[in-house]
């Protein structure tokens, strides 16, 4: 998928969405650990063990036999962001729902990655027969927030002082979007 549009700073025509290889991992961690030690995402805290390479891969493989997208955006052949999505839970009547994260290099923030990714995952998803997409955001994570109710996410549940992390308890915002028909009718059969 090749975007045409002009995004932020970034010429989003020079950005392609695509589903990750194995080669693009380094690069996928290393957006993932600057994160970790200075974002805001929920899940990440200090005394959690980052994934290393190998985690990565064994959960890109697991994605691609259930069928869910795992979608980085490259820029003149730069790693820039990475989204994917997981099942929501393990128990079958949850087999229609998802759960994803979504990742941009702290060098282009705020350039329109993200504005890339989160249509591609959703359509992804949706193509893939999932019916419904779940988030958990930082409450203090403003961009993110933004970014999910300009593609359709509602905020369905607030956890307060679930989190602990930089020496202060955090809330988590759960956020959520329908997918293709969503709710209004029955589901296909997975294989
Ligand atoms: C959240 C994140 C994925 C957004 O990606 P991004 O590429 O920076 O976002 P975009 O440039 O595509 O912006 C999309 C919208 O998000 C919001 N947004 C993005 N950056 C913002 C900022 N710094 N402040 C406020 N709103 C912001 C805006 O609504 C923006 O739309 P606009 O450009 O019309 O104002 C990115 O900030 C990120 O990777 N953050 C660190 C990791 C993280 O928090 N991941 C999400 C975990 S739930």
């Amino acid at each position: 998928m090749v975007f045409e549009a002009m995004a932020g700073g970034v010429s989003a025509s020079r950005v392609t969405v695509r589903p990750s290889r194995d080669a693009d991992v380094g690069a996928m961690l290393a957006i993932y650990l600057h994160h970790i030690r200075h974002g805001v995402d929920p899940s990440q805290h200090h005394g959690i063990e980052a994934p290393d390479a190998e985690d990565i891969k064994r959960r890109r493989k697991n994605m691609q036999k259930h069928k869910l997208p795992h979608l980085v955006a490259e820029l003149d052949g730069e790693i820039v962001g990475y989204a994917y999505a997981v099942p929501f839970r393990k128990r079958p009547a949850y087999r229609y729902v998802v759960k994803h994260s979504i990742y941009v290099h702290h060098a282009y923030l705020h350039c329109g990655i993200g504005r890339m990714l989160l249509p591609a995952l959703i359509d992804s998803c949706a193509a893939s027969g999932y019916r419904q997409i779940i988030g958990y955001i930082d409450g203090s994570n403003r961009a993110s927030l933004q970014l999910h109710e300009s593609f359709g996410f509602r905020q369905v549940g607030h956890l307060p002082s679930i989190g602990f992390k930089f020496g202060q308890w955090t809330d988590s915002v759960m956020v959520q979007r329908s997918l293709g028909l969503g709710a209004t009718t029955p589901p296909d059969v997975f294989p």
